[in-house]
């Protein structure tokens, strides 16, 4: 027996049921039908071997004014990153550096080019927007260009060009520079206000939810109580002049004017859409795909390195695991140390098997921090690319020259269909804070069409 509402939402991370929250509220019946056992998608906070961990989604930045208005809405506090002390930068020859503020110590030459780069990459982002990449004049051309040749002509200055390729590469796209275009990076950038943001963590990483971040697709959830069905992945989605259907697991279906997938666009391909969409989505699905990156949490006793005068960030472009931030949890006690193995070191990372790669990574961090990391009391590495519903991390990107082709037909509507996710997000791209806006920015599609 099929059930019937206004509209279908795919998907319970945070951009589905931010769409589902805002429609409710406005009157409109929905039912939200999401794979998983549990909302949030890459937001999942877990409690492992006693230890509160945040796998995936954690930090706040001051500019997310949609996830800062979204956690006040919902109740939730947040507490700033522990940074206080020296941070480290370990250069090409693997020496770590003690230093403070935003630039490396890496020579005053280098320091110097590293800051003009970011210059001239900040004007460019800033002009490239993060609306309509796509529409830019020089889009095609940027597009054609990978961030790290782009790089590389820019300056003789190796490793000046290397830190700054990590900003966008490695920490944000987590995919190879070579493999990412100049103009998905000014995206990346423009999304979070400009490039300066990137390279300022004390922006970018400022602040984390009391309790963990996935309380924010709880409670969004919970508000919809029964409306939303959890082990339902969708299977099938026809759409026709009256509207959709939506048959899930559990033989749901559900009959609705109007669809909101709320999916990352690597799974689209996971759903048979009939009649299928056109040749142009078809093709633009498959040259966009979300990057790798394992994110590593060993908790201590303590958090030790603040006794030595170290704030527990480290930055180190040419090593395995290339940033590290202290991660204690809000009032506890013991000492977390989280760190990223991205992209090309994630392959060969995962490829070591399970304890030789908890070997290096460990041997890693203590060459950081002393001997003392190299006994955890809780050690767990995230392994986003083997879950079914997500396939990677952080978020999607295009390949070179996908996103001048395909990007500005991401978020609009295929008849019924509405997208909504942080990686077709413009402010907030990849973020939970992109998540909000596209899932407000669906529901709003969606309310002018059923009250037209
Ligand atoms: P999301 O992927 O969360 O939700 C999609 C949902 O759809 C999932 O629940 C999935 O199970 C479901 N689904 C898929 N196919 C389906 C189907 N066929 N039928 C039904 N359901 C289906 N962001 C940030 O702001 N700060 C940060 O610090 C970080 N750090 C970070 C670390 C790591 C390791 C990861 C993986 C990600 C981050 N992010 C982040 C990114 C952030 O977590 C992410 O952008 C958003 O949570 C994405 O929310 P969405 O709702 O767009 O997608």
């Amino acid at each position: 027996m099929a059930e019937t509402c206004d509209v279908v939402i795919i998907g319970a991370g945070a951009a589905g049921l931010s769409a589902a929250t805002r429609l409710a509220r406005a009157g409109v019946s929905v039912r939200v039908l999401e794979a998983r056992d549990r909302v949030g998608g890459r937001t999942w906070t877990r409690e492992i071997d006693g230890a509160m961990l945040e796998i995936g989604g954690q930090w706040v930045s001051p500019d997310q004014t949609a996830l800062l208005q979204t956690l006040e809405e919902l109740g939730l506090e947040t507490y700033p990153r522990y940074r206080d002390g020296e941070s480290l930068y370990v250069d090409r020859d693997g020496v770590a550096h003690r230093y403070t503020g935003e630039i490396f110590p890496a020579g005053p030459e280098t320091e110097a080019e590293i800051e003009r780069l970011v210059a001239l990459l900040h004007g460019m982002s800033l002009e490239v927007g993060a609306d309509e990449p796509w529409a830019h004049p020089r889009a095609a051309e940027y597009d054609a260009i990978s961030w790290r040749e782009w790089l590389r002509r820019q300056s003789d200055d190796e490793t000046a060009t290397d830190v700054v390729s990590l900003y966008v590469a490695e920490a944000m796209l987590t995919k190879p520079a070579h493999s990412i275009s100049l103009l998905q990076a000014l995206l990346m950038a423009a999304s979070a206000g400009g490039f300066e943001h990137l390279v300022d963590e004390g922006f970018i990483l400022d602040r984390r939810v009391v309790g963990g971040m996935q309380q924010v697709s709880e409670r969004l959830a919970a508000e919809l109580g029964d409306a939303v069905r959890l082990n339902a992945p969708v299977r099938r989605l026809e759409r026709g002049d009256d509207g959709v259907v939506a048959y899930a697991d559990g033989g749901i279906e559900v009959r609705a004017k109007r669809a909101v997938v709320a999916v990352p666009p690597n799974l689209y391909s996971r759903i048979d859409f009939q009649p299928p969409l056109p040749r142009m989505r078809h093709q633009a699905h498959q040259h966009v795909s979300l990057g790798l990156v394992i994110k590593v949490h060993a908790v201590y006793d303590t958090p030790f390195w603040r006794e030595d005068g170290l704030s527990g960030t480290v930055f180190a472009p040419f090593e395995t695991i290339t940033e590290v931030y202290d991660n204690t949890n809000h009032d506890d006690p013991r000492g977390t140390l989280v760190g990223f193995v991205s992209d090309l070191a994630a392959d060969a990372s995962f490829g070591l098997g399970e304890e030789a790669q908890r070997q290096q990574i460990l041997e890693g961090l203590a060459r950081y921090f002393g001997p003392k990391a190299l006994e955890p009391r809780v050690f767990y590495l995230s392994d986003w690319g083997s879950e079914e519903w997500t396939r990677g991390a952080y978020a999607a990107s295009f390949d070179l020259g996908g996103l001048s082709r395909y990007g500005a037909l991401q978020t609009q509507p295929e008849g019924a269909i509405h997208w909504a996710c942080s990686d077709i997000a413009a402010a907030g791209y990849q973020h939970v804070d992109g998540a909000i806006r596209r899932g407000w920015a669906a529901a709003d599609e969606v309310l002018e069409q059923l009250r037209a």
